[in-house]
């Protein structure tokens, strides 16, 4: 048998326009976590995709477990296989239970009827091997923080009694007690002899876990070894294909005049009396844990949301904002963090979607008039070329772009419009690292421009690199105003827990 649990040598894969992968190699141990890095579009998830049957292969072997695979893999196939992969962009049923997610397909049927009884203990038995008792299997899953969807979905691996499982961008969208929570599954994973591909652009959090490297770089083999064998350098040298010095630009800029002043807003239960103002060549940052109302309070401030209370003034007038088109039409935007939710139509062409809300400026004669070809071509080409867009055109569905891709479209729609104040929430999630100094990059100019930036990040290296002043928020009020040069992660986590458990 050999040492591997899988070998990929000269994959090759190519879609309409793009050459995904050109001769790629991948070589994973049982019992050992590789991660499998690259740039947004390098081609980690179709190589996944390639191994777990989702796609099939153009050229190359694979061998699983010491044995060749002979012609086109399906999933079906690879799930006998004893492969799993738990998707970027999770793919369960939101409306089914914790359980019938567990066994969708291989239901479990007792006299003609589903077995919901056994499925469900057997459900119950999976989630405590993964030392989580308190999930019930009947609830759905759509009312799961997506950290708990991913346990499912683990949950669902082990059911099929994976030996070999992917993790695309597992921790993107968790909170920090998530992520620790996911390690510590994904440690005894590894502890049971689980071969584990760990896909992730936070690179910091590698160390905890990664005991092997994979790199590519548009579409194709860079290298491979053991993680301590590479310092971060190499390996963001490795994925980008340059050095990159400065990791988080931030131009200082002479504080102007305060643009945007939020007065006391109140809105459900996780904004309470928030007030904060924005001023002219600064980035404001807020920071805070998951949950502490910060995405709450944006999307209050944009109209998304209904308000109990509070006013917003924009250079000194008063807005009426009850919907988004209001605060858009007003000159305030966000883009925000659930992109596949609510910052893309990933059915629409990556042009319609940088179209669709700004249409005011592309039509002639308002909303319902004819679109301007010219302004729309100049608007796209414009969004595509300040966050240089890997795809094949602007033609093609937004949802066939690589995820961090995808984020960059969210990002892009909104500079094709003069905008007084532009909220990021979690503007890099999911992005590289070269793409990430790309955004900041945007965020500097902007911040130049005399426009308001207003950025959520949960990422603390971020937030305290690429802002001017920031804010702490916990349980859905601000607790906190710090000096990002002149503060430490300590003082911030103070202000973060300042009312004990951020849940009630
Ligand atoms: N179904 C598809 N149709 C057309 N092109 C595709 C499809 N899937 C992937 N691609 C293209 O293949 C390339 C590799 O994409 P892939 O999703 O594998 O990248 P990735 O390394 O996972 O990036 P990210 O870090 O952003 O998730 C990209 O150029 C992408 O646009
Ligand atoms: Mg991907």
């Amino acid at each position: 048998m050999s040492e591997y649990a899988v070998t990929m040598e000269h994959i090759t894969k190519t879609f309409p326009g793009v050459k995904a992968l050109d001769d790629v190699q991948l070589h994973l141990r049982s019992g050992e976590v590789m991660a499998l890095l690259g740039e947004n579009g390098a081609g980690k998830s179709t190589l996944m995709k390639i191994l777990s049957g989702v796609y099939t292969r153009d050229s190359g072997d694979i061998t699983v477990f010491g044995k060749k695979i002979e012609g086109d893999l399906n999933t079906k196939q690879a799930q006998d296989l004893g492969i799993a992969i738990i998707h970027q962009e999770l793919n369960m049923c939101q409306h089914l239970t914790v359980a019938n997610n567990m066994f969708l397909g291989r239901e479990l049927v007792k006299n003609g009827r589903l077995d919901t009884k056994e499925m469900n203990r057997q459900a119950v038995e999976q989630l405590a091997k993964l030392g989580i008792h308190d999930l019930d299997p009947d609830a759905k899953v759509g009312d799961l923080t997506v950290g708990r969807q991913q346990m499912v979905e683990i949950a669902k691996a082990l059911l099929i009694n994976a030996k070999i499982l992917v993790m695309d961008e597992p921790s993107s969208a968790l909170s920090n007690a998530e992520i620790t929570e996911m390690f510590r599954i994904v440690r005894e994973l590894r502890a049971m002899g689980t071969a584990i591909v760990y896909i992730s652009h936070r690179l910091q959090e590698l160390h905890h876990i990664v005991d092997a490297v994979t790199i590519m770089r548009d579409g194709k083999y860079i290298t491979e070894g053991r993680f301590e064998d590479f310092t971060m350098e190499q390996i963001i040298a490795n994925m980008v294909g340059r050095e990159i010095t400065n990791q988080f630009p931030r131009d200082k800029v002479e504080k102007g005049k305060e643009i945007l002043e939020v007065r006391h807003l109140n809105a459900g239960r996780m904004v309470r009396d928030v007030s904060f103002e924005v001023y002219e060549g600064e980035v404001l940052g807020f920071s805070g844990l998951v949950g502490a109302g910060r995405t709450e309070t944006m999307r209050a401030v944009f109209g998304a949301d209904a308000k109990d209370s509070g006013e917003i003034v924009l250079d000194g007038k008063t807005l009426v904002i009850k919907s988004p088109e209001d605060a858009i039409r007003q000159g305030i935007v966000l883009a925000p963090e659930d992109r596949k939710r609510e910052g893309l139509c990933t059915k629409l062409s990556i042009r319609n979607n940088i179209a669709l809300p700004n249409l005011d400026i592309i039509c002639k004669g308002g909303f319902l008039g004819t679109i301007n070809r010219k302004v729309e071509d100049d608007m796209v080409e414009k969004g595509k070329n300040s966050l240089t867009i890997k795809m094949a055109g602007p033609e093609i569905e937004a949802g066939s772009l690589s995820g961090g891709n995808q984020q960059k479209v969210v990002v892009a729609k909104w500079l094709a419009r003069q905008s007084r104040v532009i909220i990021f929430d979690e503007p890099t999630r999911g992005i590289d690292v070269a793409a990430k100094v790309e955004i900041y990059e945007i965020i500097n100019e902007l911040k130049k421009e005399g426009v308001g930036v207003v950025i959520v990040s949960s990422e603390m290296p971020e937030v305290m690199g690429i802002s001017d002043r920031i804010l702490v928020m916990c349980n859905g009020r601000v607790t906190g105003e710090v000096d990002p040069r002149n503060t430490t992660e300590e003082e911030i986590m103070t202000y973060a827990t300042q009312f004990g458990d951020n849940a009630e």
